[in-house]
């Protein structure tokens, strides 16, 4: 769509102004919002003014959201701390309603949402890290997002739908896909006959992760914490699974490696993981974090780490390639969102309380 929106620019930028006017017939919508800071239960649900889109912005119609863990960290204060009263969520799919100075053939269509919102001029968007990008923002972390019947974003992030999609999985499509991706392709640069060990199977980040790295040809080792999650791990493509549960997974995943180590680790667990994901590593192999669910700091040994050159990479989100990229293989049907559960947008607090509990599988969505 983005080449799109640069066309017509002059014809529609007095339609820009009256737009809103004209076509926001309902001033209020139901959302999820939080007026303090504080777990799942300063989550209200509450009518809020329809937001207005801005000039070169698209109405969308939110037919489903999904929960992410970011969505717990706005809510706390932690890493982010957007103005109150806010509404959180970083994913969205649905259908465009309105469009401020924009291709109005975009209206109707089913669309998707990359969640970080660039300034698209910057040295680093240009070249295409808009991950990078120094005015970056996140829906949902920053701005206000997705728990809620509508929301206004750039139509620049608007992507056409994958019709081998249902809303629901589409809605858990763009953050933890586009994350994995930008983790495994971009940033450990996996190669086809190489050994993945991604930690925590049953986060969004880490189901990602498995059936990319299944679908690029390497053998992949998940970790989780159940029985049952690790049988969904291998239906989604992991070849080895361990249970971290056990304080020697380390040391079974160098079993089953016969001793020489994974090529590549995937943590977004963080300070519960990090040290012995990276004694999990073989020469060479490198290990990228994107998360801290567990806590920030970790302690690792420095000699082990170059002696065997390994490294250490950090990840954050991924590029609008990296977003086109997954957009394409789910139409393709090569990867699919695993939906753990669904619940109303009334019902984001228990939606958040399962997350929190780690009993999910997959990607917990919300309905409006
Ligand atoms: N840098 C970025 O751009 C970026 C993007 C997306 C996400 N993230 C971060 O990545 C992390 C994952 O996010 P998410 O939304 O996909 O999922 P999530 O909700 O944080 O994932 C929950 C899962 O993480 C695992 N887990 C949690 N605590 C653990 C612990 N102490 N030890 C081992 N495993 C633990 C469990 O996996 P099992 O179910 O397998 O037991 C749990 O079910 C978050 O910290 C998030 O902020 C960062
Ligand atoms: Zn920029």
């Amino acid at each position: 769509m983005e080449g799109k929106t640069q066309a017509s620019r002059g014809t529609f930028q007095e339609k820009a102004s009256m737009a809103p006017m004209m076509q926001s017939k309902d001033f209020t919508m139901k959302a999820m919002r939080f007026h303090e800071f504080g777990g799942p239960e300063v989550l209200c649900y509450e009518d809020v003014p329809k937001p207005v889109p801005e000039f070169g912005q698209a109405l969308v119609r939110v037919k489903a959201a999904s929960i992410n863990h970011i969505d717990i960290w706005a809510e706390k204060g932690v890493y982010y701390k957007p103005s109150l009263p806010h509404i959180p969520g970083s994913d969205a799919a649905g259908i465009v309603e309105e469009v401020n100075a924009g291709d109005e053939s975009f209206v109707g269509r089913k669309v998707i949402v990359y969640p970080t919102l660039a300034c698209f001029h910057c040295r680093l968007c240009i070249e295409g890290s808009h991950n990078l990008c120094a005015n970056h923002k996140t829906l949902g972390a920053h701005v206000n997002g997705s728990y809620s019947e509508y929301i206004t974003v750039p139509i620049k992030n608007l992507m056409r739908m994958p019709e081998t999609l249902r809303f629901e999985e589409a809605a858990a499509l763009p953050l933890t896909f586009t994350t994995a991706y930008h983790m495994l392709v971009d940033r450990a640069k996996l190669q086809p006959h190489e050994t993945v060990l991604v930690l925590g199977a049953g986060s969004g980040v880490g189901s990602a992760a498995i059936q990319i790295a299944s679908l690029l040809g390497a053998n992949v080792i998940a970790t989780s914490s159940t029985e049952e999650k690790l049988r969904k791990a291998q239906r989604i493509g992991a070849d080895v699974t361990v249970n971290y549960t056990e304080e020697s997974w380390a040391e079974e995943v160098m079993l089953a490696t016969n001793n020489k180590g994974v090529d590549v680790v995937i943590d977004h667990v963080g300070a519960a993981t990090l040290a012995k994901g990276v004694k999990c590593l073989a020469k060479n192999g490198r290990l990228v974090t994107c998360g801290v669910t567990s806590g920030n700091e970790a302690t690792i040994n420095i000699r082990e780490l170059f002696m065997s050159q390994r490294s250490i990479l950090g990840s954050v989100t991924g590029t609008m390639r990296d977003f086109l990229a997954v957009t394409k293989l789910a139409a393709e049907g090569k990867i699919k969102p695993v939906l753990d559960s669904a619940y109303r947008l009334r019902d984001a607090r228990k939606a958040q309380e399962r997350l929190l509990s780690r009993e999910s599988f997959g990607k917990i969505v919300l309905v409006p």
